[in-house]
């Protein structure tokens, strides 16, 4: 097994070569200033090469791995805090999050801040992210092409954000990260596992505008998930 010491002395190896290559002008890749600082984000203290949310959004650049790519405004990467212990996933952006770059801003953003604000916690505390980084037209559901495209970001954000549980909002989302084709009303309310992590679908807060009588059934859902949690 390698040990953090030569962890550190790998990086700085790499570092040093690439610096050299740099200063002799070699152009035939990116060992840019940039690219050189994203070494330092690596994690060396805890002997693995932990990846960061900052690397992940570098890597997506200017991402055209679908189509979604040709009518977007923003990517929509994920906000919140990269140390969470929660991670609310939901299906993609529509226009309000597209035109901000940032999820759930818009109504079901507005419902969503507000059922985070009754379990006691802030939208700083939890992670908040989607399936699909890209707006579909016309707010579509996503293609499975499109979540195929889209999902190794998603798992490595979660990997990054290493959270203890996740919190699915609406069908899409919760089918898409448990791999099964269950309806949400089957799968609501109690916990799944996804990489150890303990997840719980619940509806989609644009879901509950529609019917707000299903509001009830996500309080019972976060309810379950507050006292697993020690809220
Ligand atoms: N709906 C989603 O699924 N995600 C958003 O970011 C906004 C609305």
């Amino acid at each position: 097994m390698i040990n953090n010491y030569n962890i550190s002395e790998v990086v700085e190896e790499i570092k040093h070569s690439l610096k050299v290559l740099q200063d002799s002008g070699w152009k035939g890749f990116d060992c840019s200033d940039s690219k050189l600082d994203t070494l330092d984000s690596w994690n060396t203290k805890t002997g693995v090469l932990k990846d960061t949310l900052q690397n992940i959004f570098n890597g997506l650049g200017k991402c055209d791995r679908c189509k979604l790519a040709q009518n977007r405004t923003n990517i929509v990467f994920g906000v919140g805090n990269p140390d969470a212990r929660l991670i609310f996933i939901g299906e993609g952006p529509g226009s309000e999050e597209d035109k901000q770059g940032e999820p759930f801003v818009g109504a079901a953003g507005q419902l969503l801040s507000k059922i985070i604000q009754a379990m006691n916690l802030s939208r700083d505390q939890v992670y908040i992210c989607n399936i699909i980084k890209c707006r579909p037209p016309g707010n579509r559901n996503p293609e499975p092409v499109e979540i195929k495209a889209c999902m190794p970001y998603l798992v490595r954000q979660i990997d990054a954000v290493s959270p203890d549980y996740i919190c699915t909002l609406g069908s899409v989302a919760a089918r898409s990260l448990l791999g099964t084709a269950e309806y949400i009303s089957r799968l609501r309310g109690r916990f799944h596992e996804y990489k150890g992590i303990k997840v719980m679908p619940t509806y989609h807060p644009a879901y509950l505008l529609r019917n707000p009588e299903k509001k009830r059934d996500v309080w019972e859902d976060m309810k379950i998930l507050m006292k697993e949690m020690g809220l």
